[in-house]
């Protein structure tokens, strides 16, 4: 895929199945995340790759923070099955270090940057993928699951697969929008 039609055209596919990435591919998207722009390479990131029985691992954190936070019947119960709704998810993590020239935010915009770059090494081999966060990567019992600091972050869990379904194309947005010029 052409770097161009791969930045103009990517889509997110929240319906996924086997297979995952593996091999090469996976080591691929892994080494994009690595990529990622990071100021005064701090290397604020960590990944967890969960597959098998580490989606039900994942998932039983989720349903852990869910009867922690006192959330509904329904709720808890939903908790455990939604990282089986890809072979794969990757949870990006923004490891903060204090430093004086590269705030926190910083640091997790490179985390960010992370996520996407495998979201887009992922669809580039043919794979499929859909960032999500939701309430669990801001929740503390999965923080704490993670052995994560207070500042550092849950930026989203990459669910990543394959998927039979293309994508619709989506509607083209208007640059001049969002864009202004200061000629
Ligand atoms: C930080 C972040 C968090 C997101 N969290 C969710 C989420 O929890 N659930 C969800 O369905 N979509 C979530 N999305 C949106 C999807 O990843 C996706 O971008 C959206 O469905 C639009 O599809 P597209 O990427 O094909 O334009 C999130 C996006 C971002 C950037």
């Amino acid at each position: 895929m052409q770097a161009l039609d791969l930045l103009l055209n990517r889509s997110s596919q929240p319906r996924l199945q086997a297979p995952a990435p593996e091999g090469q591919a996976l080591e691929n998207i892994k080494q994009a995340a690595l990529r990622a722009p990071d100021h005064a390479c701090l290397t604020p990131w960590k990944f967890v790759v969960c597959q098998n029985l580490g989606l039900v691992r994942l998932g039983e954190i989720f349903q852990q923070a869910a009867i922690a936070a006192n959330k509904s019947e329904k709720e808890v119960k939903r908790a455990p099955q939604l990282p089986l709704r890809a072979p794969m998810v990757m949870v990006a993590i923004a490891k903060y270090t204090e430093n004086d020239k590269v705030p926190w935010i910083e640091q997790v915009a490179s985390a960010s940057c992370a996520l996407h770059a495998m979201q887009m090494a992922a669809v580039a081999q043919g794979f499929a993928g859909v960032w999500r966060t939701g309430s669990f990567a801001k929740d503390p019992t999965v923080k704490q699951a993670f052995d994560l600091s207070e500042q550092d972050e849950i930026v989203g869990f990459l669910y990543l697969g394959s998927s039979p379904i293309k994508s619709l194309p989506k509607p083209k947005r208007e640059s001049a929008e969002y864009f202004e010029n200061w000629d």
